[in-house]
């Protein structure tokens, strides 16, 4: 039996569907209410009465979409390294020494060029970090703020994209990390996803990237990964659980 689900980017809404005709309609509804809608082939439920089917599913989907919360740091750990491959970006793009992967590196300097040219001034503020340099910053942040609240915008240390080499959080022509209403902001929206570049906490995406709002934290993903994610306009999140 396939199933159709759809689910609303705050999980405020999980659909379920069955039927024997989902396989036609599942890709148009695509975005139906702009919710994401996925066929599910489901050797995994069978034997299940539909609704105990359906509640199998909404479960396995919750724990999908919020797969970054109750341990939302998925993407490094304290034993990886992910050192290969960096470099300094081009100084002129920088408020400071920042490296990235080569491949993000140069993105990131045709991005900002490319941006000089529309007039806008951006500066990647901070991009490697490794684990000693984050572990640092989250001490620092729980001292101020506590546990609790620093784990809704600071990665623990071992677990930040930072530490891939493809993240960097990027400031505006002040040199400040970018806002929602500042002209760099709109953009790196607009333009970003050329580069390879997604915004990686979005708005109102707090459940599931397991962190606040950050108009400044940009990821490479490569050019096309980052043009489909920004033209369905999901997360980096909603993809990867959609394609496990
Ligand atoms: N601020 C992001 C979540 C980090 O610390 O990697
Ligand atoms: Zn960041």
């Amino acid at each position: 039996r396939d199933f159709e689900y759809a689910v609303a980017h705050n999980l405020e809404m999980i659909q379920v569907i069955d039927g024997a005709d989902v396989t036609e309609h599942a890709f148009e509804k695509q975005d139906y209410l702009g919710v994401g809608c996925k066929l599910i082939n489901s050797e995994e439920f069978t034997g299940l009465t539909v609704e105990d089917a359906k509640e199998a599913i909404t479960k396995k989907l919750e724990s999908l979409y919020n797969a970054n919360i109750g341990y939302k740091f998925y993407v490094t750990s304290e034993n990886m390294t992910f050192e290969t491959n960096l470099r300094i970006i081009n100084p002129k793009y920088t408020t400071r020494e920042n490296k990235l992967r080569a491949q993000a590196a140069s993105s990131f300097e045709a991005l900002a060029a490319d941006a000089l040219k529309d007039g806008i001034k951006i500066y990647a503020a901070s991009s490697y970090r490794s684990y000693s340099y984050q572990k640092n910053l989250y001490n620092y942040y729980v001292s101020i703020d506590g546990i609790e609240e620093a784990d809704t915008y600071s990665a623990r240390p071992g677990f930040s994209e930072h530490q891939t080499g493809l993240a960097v959080d990027i400031a505006n022509i002040n040199k400040i990390l970018i806002e929602e209403n500042d002209k760099e902001f709109t953009w790196l929206k607009n333009n970003a996803h050329k580069y390879g570049f997604i915004l990686r906490y979005q708005k109102s995406t707090e459940k599931i990237t397991g962190y606040i709002y950050e108009p400044w934290h940009y990821r490479y993903v490569g050019t096309e990964l980052a043009s489909y994610i920004y033209s369905n306009n999901i997360t980096y999140d909603e993809y990867i659980a959609r394609n496990k």
